[in-house]
């Protein structure tokens, strides 16, 4: 299939095939966000688990026993939220190691050490037996999180025909959210199998661990990282290979000219601190803030908690789990359908009311009606239920997504990595703060916890009214000059920027 590809619109069109190699490496790179996702979605089920928490946290066991006591407290446990988020700790180290073996190394080699920290990681979380063990095995996982998560979005990018790239880049969430129902179904179905099942379900992780680390044998490098390394040759090789036809001269010396310039800039991260990177940088960085403030992943690692809470039992909780992760996965088609059509904007605002409301109903049920010791009624945990569903819908059409997407295409080639790094080590420290808070603000806020999370979801809404500019359809170089410049707000940094290069003019 022979298609003109160009760099959305206004860029050079560059002639190249939809080939089954590309199509091969995008399938095994983005098993890095199967993995991702497995890992968010495990820890909620886990931790549901009794013959988890008898072996590892049996003071919270105890108080699980007499739950009618306080419905908002039961799972509260430092150590236990600690099993959840040191990964996230991990990956946010994780990922700046990542930026650096990602441009010294190459995009390939980092994605191989990711499988291997997860191989480790697994072994050792599924082996446990004791809680340190456990968490080491956490922060190998983590450090495979920070690897794959700083890898697999660029080498996407990169991969892929350039008219295909916003769609390619929503496989990794999407893949995310495949991940996360993975992990749902395997822990309603390992929850019945005693002394052992939490080990098959930490263990089954290890399946994409494996696959990811074949398959990045036979993967290739990106032409990019091969020529950002001074491979031209091997580069213009594999260029030729994954476009499927002869005349990749154009594209080729794109690339290199992109390198070229990318080459003068000794320090990205300084070069990132720049006034002129700041709008990228601010809006990269906040979104990855709003994305968890708006509480999905309160709601991703806890569903099963969650639905005990308002009174389902066991099984029950999982299996509305199971419900939210295939609303999660069906829902992010919505969201690759609509991104390049109503554009960015739209999402952004049209999700942020729809979150908000779901917000308020779920906190107005569980005030009127969820005291600390009895549980709800069928109807009132059934608006639960339904409420929490809208919610996920809406945050995997929009907040999801679009927080990998906008950073990505939002940089300029010399600081698009390191900016990535950036909001991808932000999304690790955010999702670890809910992570690490969550049980304790559950019992110390009962349904005030989603009084909260509305109020952040008016905030970030109110953001993306004003600060977050439309890019859909902007060519990928052409943001400074189309967005950045004539924003409003962020205008103001590039005047400044040009007022700085004409003064080192002058006084040169
Ligand atoms: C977020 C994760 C979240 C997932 C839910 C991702 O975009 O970064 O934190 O759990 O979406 O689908």
């Amino acid at each position: 299939m022979a298609v003109v590809v160009s760099s959305n619109g206004n860029g050079p069109a560059f002639e190249a095939k939809m080939t089954v190699y590309v199509f091969v490496c995008v399938m095994i790179a983005a098993v890095g966000g199967l993995i991702f996702g497995y890992d968010i979605g495990i820890s909620g089920g886990v931790t549901a688990m009794d013959d988890f928490l008898k072996k590892f946290f049996p003071s919270v066991w105890e108080r699980k026993q007499h739950a009618h006591e306080n419905n908002y407290c039961k799972y509260n446990n430092q150590y236990l939220q600690l099993f959840t988020s040191s990964l996230y700790l991990a990956a946010l180290v994780g990922s700046f190691l990542a930026s650096a073996v990602c441009s010294k190394l190459g995009r390939k080699p980092t994605m191989q050490f990711a499988s291997v920290f997860f191989l480790i990681g697994v072994g050792l979380a599924a082996g446990a037996v004791n809680i340190v063990m456990l968490i080491i095995g956490r922060i190998m996982l983590g450090l495979g999180v920070g690897f794959g998560n700083q890898a697999v979005p660029l080498f996407l990018s990169e991969i892929a025909p350039a008219q295909l790239r916003g769609g390619l880049n929503i496989v990794f969430q999407l893949m995310v959210t495949i991940g996360i129902l993975i992990a749902n179904l395997v822990n309603y179905f390992t929850a019945t199998v005693h002394p052992n099942g939490w080990r098959m379900a930490l263990g089954g992780a290890g399946i994409p661990a494996v696959i990811l680390l074949f398959g990045s044998l036979i993967i290739c490098e990106t032409p990019t990282s091969l020529i950002e390394r001074n491979k031209n040759e091997e580069g213009k090789e594999t260029l030729r290979k994954i476009r499927g036809v002869e005349d990749i001269n154009e594209e080729y010396e794109s690339i290199v000219h992109a390198c070229e310039i990318a080459s003068q800039v000794k320090d990205p991260y300084r070069k990132l601190l720049k006034p002129a990177s700041r709008p990228p940088l601010i809006i990269g960085m906040l979104l990855q803030f709003f994305q968890q403030f708006s509480g999905i992943n309160a709601i991703m690692f806890y569903a099963p908690v969650l639905f005990q809470t308002v009174g389902f039992k066991s099984d029950g909780a999982l299996l509305s789990a199971v419900i939210t992760g295939s609303i999660n996965v069906l829902s992010t088609f919505v969201g690759i359908y609509l991104v390049d059509r109503t554009g960015r904007r739209f999402l952004l605002l049209q999700s942020s009311v729809h979150m908000l409301i779901c917000q308020l109903v779920i906190g107005i049920v569980l005030a009127k009606d969820l005291g600390t010791t009895s549980t709800l009624g069928k109807a009132q945990a059934m608006v639960v239920v339904v409420f929490v569903c809208l919610y996920v819908m809406g945050f995997a059409w929009s907040w999801g997504p679009l927080g990998w997407l906008i950073p990505s295409e939002t940089f300029p080639l010399e600081t698009r990595s390191a900016g990535f790094a950036v909001a991808v080590s932000c999304n690790m420290l955010f999702t670890f703060v809910i992570a690490q808070a969550f049980l304790s603000m559950l019992c110390g806020m009962r349904s005030g916890i989603f009084f909260f999370f509305s109020a952040w979801i008016i905030v970030m809404g109110l953001f993306a009214v004003f600060f977050i500019p439309e890019t859909k359809g902007v060519a990928i170089d052409d943001v400074r000059e189309r967005v950045w410049k004539p924003h409003w707000f962020w205008k103001r940094y590039m005047l400044a920027e040009d007022d700085h290069q004409d003064v080192e003019k002058r006084t040169e």
